[in-house]
């Protein structure tokens, strides 16, 4: 097999950081893309090459919630040189935005990025990408989350739009079958977003091991559907069992 060249959206911090490391690791070349986080995803890049001694990959832009530049990522990752000569192995869709807000003040506008962000985009990126996909015998991963089937209190607008996400992988592990597996990982409580860390420490007191995991289980949990040749459609669960509680 050729080189294998990954694309993560949302990679230059947190989770996506952490996994487009161990992919760097794996000895992928990753295609760490960022909307504002672009020097931050570069670091990573010149820090694997100064660990690893071989160039790891390179930084892609754009803002997922316009269309116009989502196709021009499209575009630059089409005509990418590691792409075109290796296709690609993987595509990871991770950007997101998580915010907390009561449906009465939630706008409409906020609500139509996110649909954007985490359906609309990837629906794009995966159907623009599809050729390449095939010629890599790759395959796709979408983070979730483990919201599913449960009631979160604010959360309407991030839920149903991963909801959607969800679905929208599970339809196409089944359309491209053959073709491109597609899988998703559900983080469970891994990484608080600042305006939650005291909330997050009441969460982790009800999961069951106890720990939800770190960045780097995250990490492995892709690297792991990246691999593995006979899964998809299925979702993995990185969440010290969280999602078996029904409270
Ligand atoms: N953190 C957790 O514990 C947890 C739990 C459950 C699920 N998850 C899921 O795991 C994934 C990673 O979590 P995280 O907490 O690391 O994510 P995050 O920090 O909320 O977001 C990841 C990246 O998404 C990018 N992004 C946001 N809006 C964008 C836009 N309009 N266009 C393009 N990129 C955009 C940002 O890139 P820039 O910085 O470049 O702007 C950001 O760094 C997410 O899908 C999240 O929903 C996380």
């Amino acid at each position: 097999m050729g080189e294998r060249v990954v694309l993560i959206t949302g990679g230059g911090q947190r989770l996506g950081a952490a996994t487009a490391t161990r992919l760097m690791d794996e000895g992928c070349y990753v295609l760490i893309h960022a909307r504002s986080s672009t020097a931050e995803a570069q670091a990573l890049l010149d820090d694997g090459e100064r660990r690893l001694g071989r160039s790891c990959g390179s930084v892609v832009q754009a803002d997922l919630a316009d269309d116009e530049a989502v196709q021009r990522l499209i575009r630059d990752v089409l005509r990418h040189p590691m792409v075109q000569q290796h296709g690609l192995f993987g595509l990871i869709h991770n950007a997101s935005f998580y915010s907390q807000s009561s449906f009465e003040s939630t706008p409409l506008e906020t609500y139509r990025n996110l649909t954007r962000l985490h359906m609309e985009a990837p629906y794009a990126l995966t159907q623009g990408l599809l050729p390449v996909l095939e010629a890599g015998q790759g395959s796709v991963v979408a983070i979730v989350d483990t919201s599913w089937g449960r009631v979160w209190e604010g959360l309407a607008h991030y839920t149903s739009t991963k909801a959607g996400l969800r679905q929208l992988m599970l339809n196409l592990a089944g359309e491209l079958a053959g073709r491109v597996r597609v899988n998703c990982l559900a983080p469970g409580a891994i990484m608080a977003a600042d305006w939650e860390a005291e909330h997050f420490a009441k969460v982790l007191e009800k999961v069951p091991l106890g720990r939800s995991g770190n960045a780097e289980d995250i990490a492995a949990g892709v690297h792991f559907l990246l691999e593995h040749p006979t899964l998809s459609g299925h979702v993995l669960h990185v969440d010290g069992g969280w999602s078996t509680d029904n409270a």
